[in-house]
């Protein structure tokens, strides 16, 4: 008996482990889409950035070191002024992200960024952007 609920219980931990994986996988195939569409076109295929404009996301110690809820609400809500990335200075402008992107794109692309480039960073769910991207 005792026997048949360990089995139980380990059973549901590692499903539980197998469909968070699962959720992150599908954060990930879903985040490349709208970076390619939609964030490549400044911040570069490999997140390198472009010029004196556009920072780089690759390796970026603004991303690594600014709080996820601030990164949410810029990503959404846009972003001017100066800032400092990987010393050095940029002073250009993010507009704010299209109205047709969901809360699951946002989720998607942030933790795609968070997780390529060279990057490690947390996974972002969809409870987190509907918390974080308000102003
Ligand atoms: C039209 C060009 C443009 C697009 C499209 C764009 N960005 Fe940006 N992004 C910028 C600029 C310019 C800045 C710097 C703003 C400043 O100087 O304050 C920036 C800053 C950032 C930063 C903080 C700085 C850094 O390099 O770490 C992050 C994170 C970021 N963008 C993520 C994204 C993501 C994710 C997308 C797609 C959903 C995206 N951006 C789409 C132009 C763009």
């Amino acid at each position: 008996m005792i026997r048949n609920m360990i089995a139980l219980v380990a059973l549901v931990i590692g499903f539980t482990v197998v469909a968070h994986a699962d959720d992150k996988a599908k954060l990930m195939t879903r985040g490349q889409q709208v970076f390619t569409e939609y964030c490549k076109t400044c911040h570069q295929a490999n997140g390198q950035g472009l010029g004196a404009v556009y920072p780089p996301l690759a390796k970026s110690d603004y991303l690594k070191n600014t709080p996820m809820p601030q990164i949410i609400k810029e990503v959404v809500n846009g972003k001017s002024g100066k800032i400092k990335v990987n010393g050095k200075e940029y002073n250009g402008v993010m507009a704010p992200l299209p109205k047709k992107y969901t809360d699951e794109d946002i989720a998607s692309v942030i933790t795609y960024v968070y997780n390529s480039f060279g990057n490690s960073g947390p996974t972002v769910t969809v409870a987190d952007v509907k918390k974080h991207k308000k102003k």
